[in-house]
């Protein structure tokens, strides 16, 4: 079908979400159908759902099956389909590096622009276009909803979760997966849990006191089933003090079923079992080889012949798996490869979001947005001629229309290949300002560069970090002399701005002789024209923080990267490898008060704070009223007093334990002139601490300041409200 057609029949015809909201099974209905399907099944037929395959490895009956992460057998004589999962959260990806022409998918800006956003409308909007997706390419799995906390800002994968801030992520999270599964797909969330760093991350025990897990890293994820309702929980390669996370019963029976009420299936990551662990919690191995004996396989029928299995765990874990398949309506509305996809609709949403979560972090003497009268624009560096850049790993999505560019990097596997969406910043500010000359230098060498920048009226530098899974990057410094770049280009022409491409948080030694940066994150497919008119002012700059940018890496919780002395910083990029097997503790000396409490307890003052972000226009606070009891609730009114419409993430904090906290937070979109009264009520976990005996929830009666503002170190508005004590559980 071609894609006008497309576009017309899309409500019947074609792939989005709404095609596929037909409801759901009830959960007790779902957990009953499943029941009854296992009486039908044989032992053995049982035993099957258990068990993963990586498509290429799997038995030969599986072979037709999509070629992504994963393949689990289903029974077809009971109508039970096959789950065929693909990666990840940010697009359907295809089979790390073996991506073959014509595979294409929409990609989605990283996991931390759609979290500079602070929009859980428009996140759950774009988990439900690659849900769409995935479902048109025959997957019935989408490994989505990567929600381990941001904690060490070197980590690779920091692109593909969220924030620092349990509430923020655990609700971000929650609508990304609800997104998905409205397809009548299986999300997971993962990866369960306190996978803060790649360094090590197969052996690695992450340490930590289960009060400060509780609230935190335990609590995004806690938050997140709750509204997202994933299908499946990923357990984590790492150990969490001291025991694997896909064998520990702490985690998978005690937090997540006992305490959770989660009903759906733990599968594990791939390669990440370590015994039979099925009575630890762990429901599913994945990615396996049929070649080769599996713990969940030939393990398990060995453990069932010695007794140490029962046939009754065997069915308990099935049990969970049907249901979720039931109830997000797997079974009733099987998937079928090749439906025709509204890539249009789906890019524009990609757009929507990219734009939504630019931060602008400096804009000094307003010289954004760039005015018409500018007429002699450079634009410099990180191939802004071509593309975007994304971030590397089993999540990195083939973009629609192929990649600009790929870069593979010597000395790295396939899947740590450099590759650009093809969106070019520079054409679409060319583009935007028909008038004006937009010239390029790709910044290779700084002098030729800085000389250009002498005739421009303004200099637009791109500079980028490339990051991946399964390696952390080595320091926060901009790689490649890019640094040296920006100051060279900057010296010649103080009328320089910054455009960065990033995982996450990067060093900016020449902050001070720049006008403007923009954090653009990694974009994704639309990501150039996002750049292009957040540049000019076709939209405000709206994009918030989720992570705190340190000043310098002392001010980090670990200055040295925990593990990196155990290997060898590796390739071009500069990332560290370790052996997978390898065993070393980790301390979190912040416990639960990751990013900006961390820095709020040392009392250190990072570069840009948590929650920042400048717009276009200016906006006033006005009239706090706060009302306490049970939990706080904050009234105010937002005003846009400049000129130009805009967005403003007002923000607020508490105080807990002497520690700053977001409870909440209101996005609004404001014309100039126009006033909006707000209301946040806050979650009460964000007010309690965790009490681990009696494995509840306690807010300490008393006064607790609280802050609206603009950002984690800009108050607004202050005040103080008198909560009750109370237990969260009866
Ligand atoms: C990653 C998971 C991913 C899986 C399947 C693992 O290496 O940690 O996030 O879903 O591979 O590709």
């Amino acid at each position: 079908m071609s894609r006008s057609v497309c576009r017309l029949a899309a409500a019947l015809l074609c792939s989005t979400a709404a095609a596929h909201a037909a409801p759901s099974p009830r959960p007790d209905e779902a957990e009953a159908r499943a029941a009854a399907v296992l009486t039908q099944m044989t032992p053995q037929e049982r035993r099957v759902l258990l068990r993963g395959y990586v498509p290429y490895y799997a038995p030969a009956r599986l072979l037709g099956a999509p070629n992504s992460a994963g393949v689990v057998p289903g029974v077809p004589r009971l109508g039970v389909p096959n789950l065929t999962e693909s990666d990840a959260s940010l697009g359907v990806a295809n089979l790390g590096g073996v991506m073959r022409a014509g595979d294409g998918a929409t990609a989605l800006p990283s996991a931390a622009a759609l979290a500079a956003t602070w929009d859980p409308a428009l996140v759950e909007k774009a988990g439900a276009a690659i849900g769409a997706e995935a479902r048109a390419k025959g997957f019935n799995v989408l490994l989505a909803g990567g929600v381990n906390l941001v904690r060490e800002p070197r980590n690779g994968r920091n692109f593909e979760y969220f924030s620092e801030d349990p509430l923020l992520s655990g609700t971000l999270v929650g609508h990304a997966i609800r997104g998905v599964q409205s397809n009548a797909i299986i999300s997971t969330i993962k990866h369960f849990a306190l996978n803060a760093q790649e360094t090590g991350r197969g052996g690695l025990s992450a340490n930590m006191a289960e009060a400060a897990l509780r609230e935190s890293d335990l609590l995004a994820f806690e938050i997140g089933v709750e509204i997202g309702r994933p299908g499946s929980v990923m357990c984590a390669y790492n150990q969490v003090n001291g025991v694997y996370a896909c064998e520990n019963s702490f985690l998978l029976n005690d937090v997540l079923r006992r305490d959770w009420g989660y009903k759906g299936f733990v599968m594990s990551d791939w390669g990440a079992v370590h015994s039979t662990s099925i009575r630890e919690g762990l429901d599913q191995e994945s990615g396996t080889n049929a070649k080769k004996p599996a713990l969940f396989g030939e393990g398990l029928e060995t453990a069932l012949a010695s007794g140490k299995v029962a046939q009754a765990d065997v069915d308990r874990a099935a049990l969970r798996i049907l249901t979720s398949m039931y109830r997000l309506g797997v079974v009733d509305r099987p998937v079928k490869a090749g439906e025709p996809i509204d890539f249009e609709a789906n890019g524009r949403v990609a757009r929507e979001v990219a734009e939504s979560g630019i931060v602008l972090l400096k804009n000094e003497g307003q010289i954004l947005p760039i005015g018409t009268a500018t007429q002699r624009i450079l634009v410099i560096g990180a191939h802004a001629d071509v593309g975007v850049l994304g971030g590397g790993g089993s999540s990195q999505v083939l973009p629609v229309g192929g990649a600009a560019l790929t870069l593979p990097l010597p000395g790295e596997p396939i899947y740590h290949k450099k590759m650009y969406a093809p969106s070019s910043p520079l054409l679409a500010l060319r583009a935007l300002r028909p008038g004006s000359s937009v010239t390029y230098d790709d910044g290779t060498d700084p002098a030729r560069a800085a000389a250009a920048a002498r005739d421009a009226q303004l200099v637009v530098v791109f500079a980028e970090q490339f990051t991946a899974e399964g390696k952390d990057v080595p320091d926060l410094s901009l790689p490649n002399g890019q640094d040296a770049l920006i100051a060279a280009v900057a010296a010649a022409n103080p009328k320089t701005v910054v455009v960065l491409e990033t995982g996450g948080p990067v060093l900016m030694p020449w902050l001070d002789k720049v006008s403007a940066v923009l954090e653009a994150w990694y974009p994704g497919q639309r990501g150039g024209e996002a750049i292009a008119r957040v540049l000019t002012g076709e939209i405000d700059a709206s994009g918030r923080l989720p992570v705190t940018f340190p000043a310098a890496v002392d001010q980090t919780p670990n200055p040295k990267l925990p593990g990196s002395d155990r290997g060898q910083p590796r390739g071009d990029a500069g990332l560290y490898d370790v052996a997978f097997d390898e065993h070393f503790p980790v301390e979190y000396p912040e416990g639960a008060d990751a990013g900006y409490r961390w820095y709020d307890r040392t009392k250190a003052k990072p570069l840009f704070a948590f929650g920042h972000g400048l717009s276009y226009t200016r906006f006033a606070y006005s009239g706090l009223e706060l009302a306490g009891g049970r939990t706080l609730t904050a009234r105010f009114t937002v005003a846009n007093v400049g000129t130009r419409p805009g967005t403003e993430t007002a923000q607020v904090y508490a105080r807990v334990g002497g520690v700053k906290h977001l409870v909440g937070w209101e996005r609004v979109v404001l014309k100039p002139g126009e006033t909006r009264t707000l209301s946040v009520t806050a979650d009460p976990r964000l007010l309690a601490a965790f009490d681990v005996k009696a494995r509840n929830w306690r807010v300490a009666p008393g006064a607790y300041a609280v802050a609206v503002g603009s950002a984690s170190d800009a108050p607004r508005l202050e005040g103080e409200v008198r909560l009750t004590g109370s237990r969260l559980r009866p």
